[in-house]
């Protein structure tokens, strides 16, 4: 009675949750929890169930009501792809004739992925499929030490292949749920319970002091890049600028043409490259930007927002870094030929 799935589901009987879905065998019920729980929480999503149940007790009666009903029975749980999914899926049994009982057959079902099928599987049927998720991560990565990050492919192999090799094939429904709830109450992510754990004796991270540092996460070190082309555009000492809206950096800074999907008939082919590959650094990105100069003799037409200014005036208007520096090569590159 010592192995780790031996304490964990005595701890289980103690501790585990009881939970509307956990008390029927109807997979139709529990397929329905896992839907809601993918993205929920067990609090939020509780009463959730219960008003779907009660005005879709069965997959046949879910399967015939409108979209439009269960997306408004759905209002307020967010992803709502989850519910179309849903009614997607509940039409998907109906035409099965039952409710699909092996592996395979599960993950058909819209909405259902490795280990929304597991869970329902395992709970519903039985089945012996380990659920592996960021809770089980935890779970085993403390209990038995493992550094091998979990967010890489290597990572992904090795504790789904941990949990399997733990999974009582008899009991794969109770050590599922014991492992979500283990997780959830116990081995918490911030301050884990280790001081009233039964798996204490044996776990590798409290024995080495490294709960903090488990699981290992690798960080993403590549910031995301972005390119863009500044064209200063000059008409008779005139630059065009506009200034930027909402939603993006430098929320009511003013900048020189910005070459866009819709480049309103600016040809960079036309313009002066005056640098290339200018790098800034931003705190969530990196900006590579390519500055161009264009002399014309009419005003063009660029579109909403743009006004001219006499180049003279142009210190007025506030413009982020990266447009400084393209200032300071327009009059490196050109000034002295004015
Ligand atoms: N999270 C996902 N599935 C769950 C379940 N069956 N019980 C508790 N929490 C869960
Ligand atoms: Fe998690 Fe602490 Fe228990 Fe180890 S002793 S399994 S870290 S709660």
């Amino acid at each position: 009675m010592t192995s780790f799935a031996n304490i964990l589901l005595k701890w289980f009987r103690d501790n585990g949750r009881e939970l509307p879905w956990r008390e029927t065998h109807d997979p139709y019920a529990i397929w329905l929890s896992e839907i809601i729980l993918q993205q929920t929480q067990v609090k939020q999503g509780w009463s959730y169930w219960e008003r779907f149940m009660r005005r879709w007790p069965t997959v046949e009666s879910l399967a015939a009501a409108s979209e439009d009903d269960v997306l408004r029975e759905w209002q307020g749980l967010g992803y709502y792809s989850r519910a179309r999914n849903l009614h997607f899926a509940a039409k998907q049994i109906v035409a099965m004739g039952e409710f699909p009982q092996t592996l395979d057959e599960i993950k058909s079902l819209k909405g259902v992925g490795d280990y929304t099928a597991a869970a329902i599987g395992s709970i519903a049927f039985g089945l012996p499929a380990a659920v592996v998720d960021g809770n089980v991560y935890r779970v085993l990565s403390r209990y038995f030490g493992v550094e091998t990050p979990i967010n890489t492919t290597e990572g992904k192999k090795t504790f789904t292949a941990l949990a399997q090799s733990l999974l009582p094939v008899k009991e794969a429904s109770a050590y599922n749920q014991a492992l979500m709830d283990f997780g959830a109450i116990q081995c918490t992510p911030q301050s884990p319970q280790c001081v009233t754990c039964p798996l204490q004796e044996s776990c590798v991270a409290l024995r080495e002091n490294r709960v903090g540092m488990l699981p290992v996460k690798q960080k993403t070190l590549k910031v995301k890049e972005r390119h863009l082309s500044y064209v200063y555009i000059r008409c008779k000492d005139y630059v065009a600028i506009h200034r930027r809206g909402a939603g993006d950096i430098w929320q009511g800074l003013y900048e020189p043409y910005l070459v866009g999907e819709d480049n309103n008939g600016v040809d960079l082919q036309q313009c002066l490259l005056l640098k290339k590959n200018v790098r800034h650094v931003l705190t969530h990105r990196i900006l590579i930007a390519d500055f161009y100069f264009l002399e014309t003799e009419a005003r063009l037409e660029l579109g909403e927002g743009y006004i001219w200014v006499h180049e003279s005036d142009l210190e007025r208007y506030a413009v982020p870094r990266l447009v400084e520096l393209l200032y300071e090569e327009v009059h490196a590159v050109l000034g002295n030929r004015k």
